[in-house]
């Protein structure tokens, strides 16, 4: 019996194992952040989330016949406020030093000039999205968020760790 229950419990445990070595980067990157580094990179990536579900909101709202005003222009000062803090969401120790799975590279600190200027190229294109959402064009719009979404890119090129694919 106790030898039964010995092979039950190591069956479960290979089962674990084969099952833990699947996890995805998506769901490692779940696992609770332990350092304060760790937690900063946690938090930036939960902000990353919710800029990501902003823009996207924009860009879907675009592409219907007849885009919500209103919803454009909440998440058009959303956008602003997410790219003005952006700088704030990148603490010393939270980069790969961190042990947290985080995909900013080290270039964001070992290169802050130029991490600075992809910053400021997202704040000046959300600031004309923002300015641009209020005149109702809806024309200017779309043309302004592909604008935003090439600081996206752009800062994503140089400082985030590519997507596996
Ligand atoms: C100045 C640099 C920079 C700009 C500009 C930037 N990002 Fe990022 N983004 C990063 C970095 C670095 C990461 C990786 C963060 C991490 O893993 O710690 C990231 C991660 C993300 C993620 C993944 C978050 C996660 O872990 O699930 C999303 C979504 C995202 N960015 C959306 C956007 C959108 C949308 C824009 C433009 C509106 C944008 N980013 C602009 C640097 C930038």
């Amino acid at each position: 019996m106790a030898f039964q229950k010995t092979l039950l419990a190591l069956c479960i445990a290979a089962g674990l194992a084969i099952v833990g070595g699947g996890v995805s980067a998506a769901e490692q990157k779940a696992k609770a952040p332990t350092t304060p580094g760790g937690k900063a990179a946690y938090t930036r990536q939960e902000n990353f989330k919710q800029q990501g579900a902003v823009f996207k909101a924009i860009r879907d709202e675009l592409k219907k016949d007849a885009p919500s005003m209103a919803l454009i222009s909440t998440s058009a000062v959303k956008l602003k406020n997410s790219a003005d803090a952006l700088p704030t969401w990148f603490p010393k120790g939270s980069g790969p030093e961190s042990k947290y799975a985080t995909d900013a590279k080290p270039e964001v600190w070992t290169d802050p000039v130029k991490f600075a200027s992809a910053v400021k190229r997202l704040q000046v294109e959300a600031t004309k999205f923002q300015t641009i959402a209020a005149s109702g064009d809806i024309g200017a719009m779309r043309a302004q968020s592909q604008a935003v979404g090439g600081t996206c890119k752009g800062c994503h090129d140089s400082f985030r760790v590519p997507e596996e694919k």
